[in-house]
Formats: C-alpha cells, sequence, structure tokens
C-alpha cells in the first residue's frame, strides 16, 4: 500500500481493497489472491488501526469479529411481518395455486414467476442505513422471531462473511438502491462447515448437531460471537425492501419486480443464489422444480424445495395474504427423504406429563446431508406396528423440519432380520417408580410428580414463551439450576429444535439450586453468579424477569402446571369461570352424589378432561406447590387478561385504516401487550397515529 498516503487514507483504501477480496471469496466464490495474501492484508490493516485506533469505525473489515459475549437478544419489531409459505407437495397443488394466482388477475396480464431454492436454514433481516459518505451501513440484523417482532443478533450477524457491513456509495448507485433499504434472506451452514464442526464437536466429547439447520439457529443466536465467527454461517439474500428513511413504504418492496431486487442485491455486493430463475408458465415452474432436484445432492448446503414468487409486486399487492402467507408465493417442498440403517437400541425418555417415549438409537446414516442417530418411535402400538426388533435394518424418513421416523422394516438377504425383542421397561428409567398404563390408552407414564426427568421438562414448560414468559430461563440455565454444567448440556442447545434427544442427562445432581418450580422463585443473585457465563447482568435480568413472571395472569399458571390435558385454551377457559385458583380447587373436589359438576360445566371441558383436573388437584403434593406459589412466591394468579410488557409503556396509539396485515384488533392488542394504550381519537396526547389504507381524517389530523 502506498505510503505517501495519509494513516486515513491508507487505512480507508486497504479496506476497500480488502472488501473487495471478501466479496470475491465470500460471494462469489471466485478468489484472486491467496489466503496467505489476505491474511497479511488484514494484518497490516490491524496493524494502521492499532496504531490509529481513532480511525477505526464499525464496518472496517476488522470489526467483524465483537468477541463480547452479550447478555441476551433485545426484542425488535420487524418492519413488516415476517410471514412462512403455504405448501405445495405435488404438481397437482402446485398447478391449483397457479390457477388461483391467474384467477385473482385480469386475463389480460402476463404472469411471471421468479422460481428459488428453498433454502434449509432459518430467516433474517437486515436494515442498512445511509451514513455521511452515502454509503449504507448494517444497522440491525433480526431473526424471525415471532414473525412480528425478532431478535437482534446483530453482534453475531456481523461474523457473517457474506453479509457485507457497509455497501459503498458507488455499489448503491449501480444498483439503483437508496442508503436506507432492508434486505431479508436466509441463513445457512455450509454441509462442509456442518461437518467439520460436528467433528469438532465429537472430538470435545460433545454430541453432534442434528441437522446444519439446527447447528445454524443454534449458532446464530448463540451468546458468543466468537463461536459465531468460526462457525461459517452464509446468508442469501431473497427479498429488496424499503428502509426506514420513509416511514411511509418501510418494509414494502423496493423495485417493482422480485428479479430486479435479486439483481440489485447481487450488485450490491450481496450473496444472492445463482440458481434463481424468472420463467413465465408453470410447466417452466417443475421444469425448474426437476432441475432443483437433481441439483439438491451437489450443492454444498441444504435445500427442502423451491419458491415461487409472482415476478411483479404490482400483482403481488393485487393478490395480497391469506392469514399468515402471501398469495403470490408458494413454497414446492421435496419429498422427504429416506435411508437404511440399523437398530441399536432403544431408549426410553420421560416427558413432562410423565410419558415415556421410545427413542430409536440407530447406527449413523447420511440422509439428506445430515447424520441420523435418533428416530422416534411414539409408544409401543407403533413398536407393535412396525413388528421392529432391535438389530433390524429399518428404513428412516426424515423430512424437512419433522423428527426421524421409522416407516418400515427391511427384510432381505443383505439385512437381516435382528433378533431382540424390545421390552417396555416397567419402571421409570430414572426415578424406578413403577410405570402405570391406564386403561384405553398407549403411553406408559411415570406418575411420581417429583421424578427429576419430568422437573426437568416441567421447569423447561413453566418458563417457556408461551407460559410465563421468563425468557432467561431456556434451556441451558434449567440444566445449570438442576446442577449440570454447560459442557454436559450443550449438544441440547444445538439440536434444540429437535423433539427427539438422547436420554436426558439433566437430573438435578447435589448442586442443585433447584428442586421444585417454586425454587425458582427463591432464588438469589449469589446463587446465580455461581453459575456459568452468568454475570452480575444476566443474573439481575433474570431475576427481574422471574419477578415480572409473578404477575402472570391465572391461565399461564394453569397451564404452567402441566395439568394432562390442559392447554392455552382449557387454561384461559377455566380461568374465565372461577377467577381464582381457589376456587377452581374447590370445583374440582370429588363430586357428592347429585351435585351438578362445576368442571364439566365449563365449555370445552368433557369427563376426562374434568377426570384429570380432579386427580391433579387432589394430589397433595401439587397442593403444596400451589401454596408455595401464592404464599412464598407471591404469584398473584390474578384472572386479568394478560401480563403487560413495557416496550411502548406511557405511549398511546391511534389506530386508522385498513393495516396491511393485522386487524386492527390485533394490532390493538399487541399494542397493548407491549404496555402502550390505543386510544379512538387524536388528540395531545397522542404519541402515533397507525394509518392503514384508506385511512381517514384521524390521519390529516
Ligand atoms: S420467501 C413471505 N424465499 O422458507 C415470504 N423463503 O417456508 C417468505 N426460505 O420463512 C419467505 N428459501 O425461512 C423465501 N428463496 C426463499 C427461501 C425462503 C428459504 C425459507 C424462509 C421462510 C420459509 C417459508
Amino acid at each position: 500500500m502506498a505510503s505517501h498516503l495519509s494513516p486515513d487514507k491508507q487505512i480507508e483504501a486497504l479496506r476497500e481493497d480488502i472488501r473487495h477480496h471478501e466479496h470475491l471469496y465470500y460471494v462469489l466464490d471466485t478468489p484472486e489472491i491467496s489466503d496467505a495474501e489476505y491474511d497479511a492484508r488484514m494484518n497490516r490493516l490491524k496493524a494502521l488501526e492499532a496504531e490509529h485506533p481513532e480511525l477505526i469505525t464499525p464496518d472496517s473489515p476488522t470489526q467483524r469479529v465483537g468477541g463480547k459475549p452479550r447478555d441476551g437478544f433485545v426484542k425488535t419489531p420487524h418492519s413488516r411481518p415476517m410471514l412462512s409459505l403455504d405448501n405445495a407437495y405435488n404438481e397437482a397443488e402446485l398447478r391449483a395455486w397457479d390457477q388461483r394466482v391467474r384467477d385473482a388477475l385480469p386475463s389480460t396480464e402476463q404472469v411471471r414467476y421468479v422460481c428459488e431454492l428453498k433454502l434449509d436454514g432459518l430467516s433474517l433481516a437486515l436494515h442498512y442505513e445511509p451514513a455521511p459518505d452515502g454509503s449504507a451501513h448494517l444497522q440491525r440484523g433480526l431473526t424471525r422471531g415471532d414473525g412480528t417482532i425478532g431478535e437482534d443478533v446483530t453482534t453475531n450477524v456481523r461474523t457473517i462473511r457474506s453479509v457485507p457491513l457497509r455497501v459503498s456509495a458507488a455499489k448503491l448507485k449501480a444498483a439503483g438502491m437508496p442508503g436506507s433499504f432492508e434486505v431479508r434472506g436466509e441463513v445457512v451452514l455450509p454441509q462442509a462447515a456442518f461437518v467439520k464442526m460436528n467433528e469438532q464437536r465429537v472430538a470435545q466429547g460433545l454430541a453432534p448437531a442434528v441437522n446444519p439447520r439446527n447447528a445454524a439457529a443454534g449458532t446464530i443466536r448463540t451468546l458468543e460471537p466468537n463461536i459465531v465467527a468460526q462457525r461459517r454461517l452464509d446468508f442469501y439474500a431473497y427479498f429488496l425492501l424499503h428502509g426506514a428513511s420513509d416511514p411511509d413504504k418501510r418494509g414494502e418492496f423496493l423495485l417493482p419486480t422480485q428479479s430486479d431486487g435479486l439483481e440489485a442485491m447481487r450488485t450490491a455486493g450481496f450473496r444472492v443464489n445463482a440458481h434463481a430463475t424468472t420463467v413465465d408458465s408453470i410447466d417452466q415452474v417443475l421444469a425448474f422444480i426437476a432441475k432443483a432436484e437433481t441439483l439438491r445432492n451437489s450443492l454444498g448446503y441444504e435445500i427442502d424445495g423451491v419458491v415461487i414468487k409472482v415476478d411483479a409486486t404490482a400483482q403481488q399487492r393485487r393478490l395480497g395474504f391469506t392469514g399468515k402467507a402471501p398469495r403470490w408465493a408458494i413454497a414446492y417442498k421435496f419429498a422427504a427423504r429416506a435411508g437404511i440403517t440399523q437398530l441399536e437400541r432403544v431408549l426410553f425418555q420421560v416427558g413432562r406429563t410423565g410419558k415415556l417415549t421410545p427413542v430409536a438409537a440407530l447406527a449413523p446414516v447420511f440422509i439428506g446431508g445430515t447424520t441420523v442417530t435418533r428416530a422416534t418411535l411414539h409408544n409401543a402400538d407403533e413398536i407393535g406396528r412396525l413388528g421392529v426388533r432391535i438389530g433390524d435394518f429399518v428404513q428412516v424418513e426424515r423430512g424437512g423440519d419433522v423428527i426421524p421416523k421409522i416407516i418400515s422394516v427391511v427384510e432381505d438377504a443383505k439385512h437381516p432380520r435382528g433378533t431382540e425383542e424390545i421390552i417396555f421397561p416397567t419402571h421409570c428409567p430414572r426415578c424406578k417408580t413403577l410405570l402405570v398404563r391406564e386403561e384405553g390408552e398407549v403411553d406408559y407414564r411415570c406418575v411420581n410428580a417429583s421424578c427429576p426427568a419430568r422437573l426437568e421438562e416441567e421447569l423447561r414448560h413453566f418458563a417457556s414463551r408461551s407460559v410465563m414468559n421468563i425468557e432467561g430461563l431456556g434451556e441451558v440455565m434449567v440444566a445449570q439450576l438442576l446442577g449440570h454444567t454447560i459442557a454436559e448440556q450443550s449438544d441440547a442447545e444445538l439440536n434444540a429444535a429437535e423433539d427427539v434427544e438422547a436420554e436426558s442427562e439433566a437430573a438435578p445432581t447435589p448442586k442443585a439450586l433447584v428442586h421444585s418450580i417454586a425454587d425458582i422463585y427463591t432464588l438469589t443473585k449469589d446463587q446465580l453468579l455461581t453459575l456459568e457465563r452468568v454475570g452480575e447482568k444476566s443474573a439481575e435480568s433474570l431475576l427481574a424477569q422471574i419477578e415480572n413472571s409473578k404477575k402472570a395472569p391465572l391461565s399461564r399458571v394453569l397451564l404452567g402446571l402441566g395439568i394432562r390435558h390442559v392447554g392455552e385454551r382449557t387454561a384461559q377457559a377455566l380461568a374465565d369461570e372461577f377467577g381464582s385458583i381457589e376456587d377452581l380447587i374447590d370445583a374440582s373436589r370429588p363430586e357428592t352424589e347429585g351435585e351438578e359438576d362445576k368442571l364439566t360445566r365449563v365449555n370445552d371441558i368433557g369427563p376426562k378432561v374434568a377426570a384429570s383436573i380432579r386427580d391433579f388437584f387432589s394430589n397433595p403434593t401439587n397442593l403444596a406447590l400451589i401454596k408455595r406459589l401464592k404464599e412464598e412466591a407471591g404469584l398473584t394468579m390474578s384472572a386479568e387478561k394478560r401480563a403487560r410488557g413495557t416496550t411502548l409503556e406511557g405511549l398511546t396509539f391511534v389506530l386508522t385504516g385498513t393495516l396491511p396485515t393485522l386487524t386492527r384488533e390485533a394490532a390493538k392488542e399487541m399494542i397493548e401487550s407491549a404496555g402502550g394504550r390505543v386510544s379512538g381519537t387524536v388528540s395531545k396526547k397522542t404519541n402515533y397515529v397507525v394509518a392503514g389504507e384508506e385511512a381517514g381524517s384521524k390521519l390529516d389530523k
């Protein structure tokens, strides 16, 4: 690098040069310099920046690795919901979709489709905003979250080499893009990186991750950016949207067609999948699908289908949405893939309600880019239906997002039958209590309410988002509270999306801080600080969340107690009907002759559910737990509708017009649940007016 330049010019030139080579290497796969040469230039930049720390900017290629562990992820609303897609599984369903699209548009109009590979990863939204020099800088990266609110994973996203930290003014100009925009796309873990990562995990004595998608999902949500940086995630862009600078258009498509969007992103330096193709008939779509199926095994990353999108955004707008998915796009899903392997053993896993699930331990088999070692066997009936024995060769199927499943026993000269019968245990594999199989039921259960295996599942369920919503109390923390180290447990983290695990290891040890759900509420900061990777901040944040959960309404607490057959709806119905836990317990006392059953009077509750509720409230252990939760922990258990967030506290909103993806009622509920207020009229107190299409006088005002 020419040294007559001033340090800032030298640094900038070097950065530009490194960005160029990163783009060649990570996005285009056509490196022009050796790795050693790249490292040399990067080291030179690092050295210059070390000499002039005042010149370090966040968009410098040296700043990809954040290094600092994060406390948790901040929830941030999406510019526009990140929706999912409807699926088609065969030609007929795809043709029917094509017909619906054509029927909804004037017959004179030409319809073009963009066919894209359906990458099997997780979606991400990247927000870019203009910098004073006319370039655009990555501001934020959000996961899909619940579709409406994502998690801010910016620090991790910055480590992904195919995500530009900065798009120069010249590239923006060439792409015809403003400095403020949003790119949505898919994060994937290439198969080679997946294999390498699993080799390392096995070498460290950790369980391998189940598939690249789970590994990618676990990685992007890891609190340590260093780990993310090592894992070599990749990002493929597939949507280009308006950014925050234009609040009216924010989150809408930036260009008139999807194919223009792909081209612009490519020009701007994003990795756009090279196979995307624009076609003008459904027959051509089918031809693309056939080609994609043959490509599937040689791509180096996983795909689970093809996404077909109407190209013109004007047509997309007219087609609109149904519930959760756009009418203008569809996912064609490939058939599940299968492989043959041997059943080595059967493990028995104890769930939250004590249900025993047989899990097949298989000789590792590579199916569609993933090493499968476990498959569900559901229950004793399923084993009988399959007629499977230990030692048998079995046909295993793996769909996109389902747990691997044994579909049949293979019987031929090459695959001799096994000889050992699968014997269901008579006692709980964890606590040794005699298992019970109720009349008319398939499942065996451990009825010991304090079985350690059940406790682990109960804690996870109790803390989960849809129950008490104690965010810091995830799987890893639960295991730690039961006295386990992170290493013992980190395989579960990586395989979080799978329901099947090996026999869980997280039984309470002598070091356990928690022996019952109620113990969560007696945890102290000092206790939490004894755990691995828990600092002042995260301990305080967890305690605050636990404290906040005390305000959860009765329905959530009922759901959290894990009464069999009591799901969300039943819990709500019970809370609405009885209003307090005492009245519910009272109504659940054994029926006296001739008296009307107070439980089955409630909508949705039949004799089976009523019996289960009665059972639960007649158990002294359960009653003692409730007493502790109420008296010691101070759970309010009020019947009031819902616990409120605080993000929008003190803000007043007025809603007007037709919102594109939400009913006004749903929008009101979201605002209120985040602590905001919704008013019908614009006044001095109004902070925001949320205007949809055909907004009226309220917007003018
Ligand atoms: S479009 C509303 N394009 O598939 C539009 N999605 O089944 C939804 N995916 O959540 C996204 N490749 O995570 C789109 N080329 C592609 C995709 C793709 C993979 C994923 C994405 C989405 C899911 C929907």
